[in-house]
């Protein structure tokens, strides 16, 4: 496959996206110009409209083809391509870099190796939990090294890319549920298995409305949306939670964590540890 890409205002994307649509050209995506922003609570995501914009255009034809094609784009753009690659891989499946968690832990694909290093293999489809969130990192390490997952049993709120399930796996965890309000199940499936798991179950949909997706209770939860989630989430954490039982909670930022911090606590449970990198916070209550 070969992308084309084009340089334009973002004011003028949806325009020209219509305009290939017009000439049968469908197969065109781009990357949003976001700003992370963070807001009382955490994460928050701004369309940044002045932005240029590159546009992909996929050919999937031969290269004999190539040139004709760029020709009949351009009558139809009226301007120049910016670029011409040749991409042999799904553009839905995302590169990223090895990221070395500690000294003892790295995250990279299952194809690369890195001597004296534990290595989770992961694939990323695009789901949120690569591994290059201060959040994620953060909670995986505690996973990793200092909690104690041997024979217990966890549920994963929010799993996205299934990354933390899958540390928990690794850390000994017997059995763990990975649920997930978007369709992620193909992913955490994959990457359990590139990873030789076989105790992860994936469930899609709303835990909070459907009470039959979930039944059991377990000695760990995690949660890794954000502090008003977290405190939406709460009641059925303590539902759901066995005796003695340890919430891992993460995505909280630094000026409303006293808040959240309180309104756990309204629930019975103790701050036992609390970690922070930048102005994100990781905690474990019991
Ligand atoms: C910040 S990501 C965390 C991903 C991964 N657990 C990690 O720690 O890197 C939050 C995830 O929570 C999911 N999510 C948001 N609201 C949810 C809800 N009400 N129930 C279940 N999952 C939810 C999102 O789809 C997203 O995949």
């Amino acid at each position: 496959m070969f992308i084309i890409s084009y340089k334009l205002p973002y004011e003028k994307l949806d325009a020209t996206i219509e305009l290939l649509a017009i000439n049968d050209i469908y197969n065109v995506f781009y990357e949003n110009p976001l700003e992370i922003t963070t807001d009382n609570y955490g994460y928050g995501y701004l369309e940044k409209e002045d932005e240029e914009i590159i546009l992909k255009v996929a050919f999937e034809g031969e290269k004999e083809g190539l040139d004709e094609f760029k020709d009949n784009l351009k009558a139809i753009l009226k301007m120049d391509y910016i670029n011409v690659e040749e991409n042999n891989y799904d553009y839905t499946t995302y590169d990223f870099p090895a990221i070395h968690l500690d000294e003892k832990y790295v995250i990279a694909s299952p194809d690369e190796e890195f001597e004296g290093k534990t290595k989770i293999n992961f694939i990323s489809q695009g789901a949120f939990g690569t591994g290059l969130h201060e959040t994620t990192q953060d909670i995986l390490k505690l996973i990793l090294n200092t909690l104690d997952m041997k024979e217990k049993s966890v549920l994963d709120i929010g799993t996205g890319s299934g990354i933390l399930s899958i540390a928990a796996s690794m850390a000994g965890a017997s059995k763990i549920v990975a649920v997930d309000i978007r369709d992620v199940e193909d992913e955490v499936m994959l990457n359990a298995s590139l990873n030789n798991l076989n105790n992860i179950e994936a469930v899609i949909g709303n835990i909070l409305d459907d009470e039959t997706l979930v039944k059991d209770n377990f000695d760990w939860i995690f949660i890794n949306i954000g502090g008003e989630e977290t405190k939406m989430f709460m009641k059925y954490i303590k539902e759901h939670l066995n005796d003695n039982g340890n919430i891992l909670v993460s995505g909280l930022v630094e000026w409303s964590f006293d808040e959240v911090k309180e309104n756990i606590e309204s629930y019975g449970f103790k701050l036992i540890s609390k970690h922070q990198t930048n102005e994100w916070v990781t905690a474990v209550f019991n």
